[in-house]
């Protein structure tokens, strides 16, 4: 059984909807969520499932050893779900093909520093897009440039807000990402 471990920033509606899927199958365990947020509601989420979430602060993840090491001696698998930070290149190095991130729209549309959660979603309104959707990929050390695994599309009327649009596009994260995971994980062994 693979470990996995979660890092997320925010709400972790996803991080919450896969710790779920992979307590269903025997391909894999999220063991841990790690959180550079320690307000973010991803903690009460994983005290509800009693998932242990930990927080860390951006001098742990790039200037100490500390985190890598963490993730070295404890996971198989990193997964980003909502995680806004850029991951430093000693651990992209470390995990190759091993990182997994899903971005709110269609890469490389939309993709980049600053483009994250309700930024993507207010700027496809702006420019009138009529469809989005999803990007899962591989993680390396720039901003949502990894190989895509995975795409999926959904479209958008005229009159979606960019909150109607974020609903939709969450609609496929919980559909796709935790099988696209197990997916990957299957297919390395
Ligand atoms: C998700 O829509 C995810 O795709 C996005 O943040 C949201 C987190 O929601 N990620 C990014 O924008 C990364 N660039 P959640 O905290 O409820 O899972």
């Amino acid at each position: 059984m693979k470990r996995i471990i979660i890092f997320a920033s925010g709400s972790g509606s996803n991080a919450e909807n896969i710790i779920k899927y992979f307590k269903t199958t025997k391909t894999a365990i999220v063991t841990h969520v790690l959180s550079n947020n320690e307000h973010a509601k991803v903690f009460e989420r994983c005290k509800q499932l009693k998932t242990k979430c930990l927080h860390f602060t951006k001098i742990q993840f790039s200037q100490t050893n500390e985190i890598i090491n963490m993730l070295k001696k404890e996971a198989d698998y990193i997964i980003l779900a909502g995680f806004l930070w850029k991951v430093p290149s000693k651990i992209t190095d470390a995990f190759p093909n091993k990182i997994i991130n899903i971005h709110p729209a269609l890469l490389p549309k939309y993709g980049g520093k600053g483009m994250y959660g309700m930024n993507v979603h207010k700027a496809i309104k702006e420019n009138k897009e009529v469809e989005t959707g999803i990007t899962i990929h591989f993680v390396n050390e720039k901003y949502d440039d990894g190989a895509i695994i995975f795409q999926e599309k959904t479209s958008i009327s005229a009159d979606d807000s960019p909150e109607m649009i974020a609903k939709k596009v969450h609609k496929l994260e919980y559909v796709h990402f935790p099988n696209i995971i197990e997916k990957v994980i299957l297919e390395n062994e």
